[in-house]
């Protein structure tokens, strides 16, 4: 039985006093479960705030990006190192949004992957297809293509969370059905199995991103290969938040 995941991506939202006066009555609110992890990804200003007050809470602290060397002269960037000491166990890379706005490339992102589960992190890996790529029929095609190349020359996927996030249901309400989640979500598992064997593909979390909210949450974790959400402005505020987190299996 894998323990689900559920994330908060609060992408470039919230300062570091809003994110205190959420993360503070979010402890406070939440049940707690047995069967799922809780995490939060804030901006990386409001990670060492937001890090004291979760400390002995049931919630995880993530982050939203990273760079891959370990130190030195790169302005402007953050190391695992760092997010490490601010009590980080997770981090997100290769979403769509640096994909596309940063042009992030999978050469990129899987330099990203090593270095974080080389540290110690969680390494949430993003993929998704466009809606053109869904249109022309090469959904699983683009999928595949991510998945190997971000994870070229990993041993195996202990330290990796994977998201499936269709870049057209992301921050659109228009999330994909929860059918067509779990047909690509199975897909993946069977890749993950091809690439690393029986054991990591039954162990691998997959996540579902992409306009996840309290009216849909409850039927995309029916589904057997959806082990978990990614879930973006419907973190952002408490009342949804805590509905999607709540889900009913
Ligand atoms: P959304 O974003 O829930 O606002 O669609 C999801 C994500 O980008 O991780």
């Amino acid at each position: 039985m894998r323990k689900s995941l559920v994330a908060g991506n609060w992408k470039m939202y919230k300062t570091p006093r809003e994110s205190i006066e959420f993360v503070k009555v979010l402890k406070d609110s939440v049940k707690v479960y047995s069967d799922r992890d809780i995490l939060i990804c804030p901006p990386f200003t409001s990670l060492v705030p937001v890090s004291d007050i979760l400390k002995g809470t049931p919630i995880k602290l993530g982050a939203q990006n990273v760079f891959f060397e370990e130190e030195g002269a790169f302005t402007g960037e953050i190391s695992t190192r760092m997010l490490k000491d601010t009590g980080v166990s997770y981090i997100i890379c290769g979403h769509s949004e640096r994909r596309n706005i940063f042009m992030e490339t999978d050469e990129i992102v899987n330099k990203k992957v090593k270095k974080i589960i080389s540290s110690g992190i969680t390494a949430i890996l993003c993929v998704g297809e466009k809606l053109e790529e869904r249109e022309k029929g090469n959904t699983f095609n683009v999928i595949e293509r991510q998945i190997e190349k971000c994870l070229e020359g990993i041993k195996d996927t202990a330290g990796v969370v994977i998201a499936y996030e269709p870049v057209w249901a992301i921050g659109t309400g228009k999330n994909a059905t929860p059918e067509q989640a779990e047909e690509v979500h199975s897909f993946i598992r069977g890749l993950i199995e091809k690439l690393f064997g029986k054991d990591f593909a039954e162990k691998i979390l997959i996540l579902y991103g992409g306009s996840v909210k309290p009216e849909n949450i409850d039927s995309l974790m029916a589904q057997k290969d959806i082990d978990g959400v990614l879930v973006g402005g419907a973190s952002l505020k408490l009342e949804s938040f805590l509905r999607i987190i709540d889900y009913k299996k």
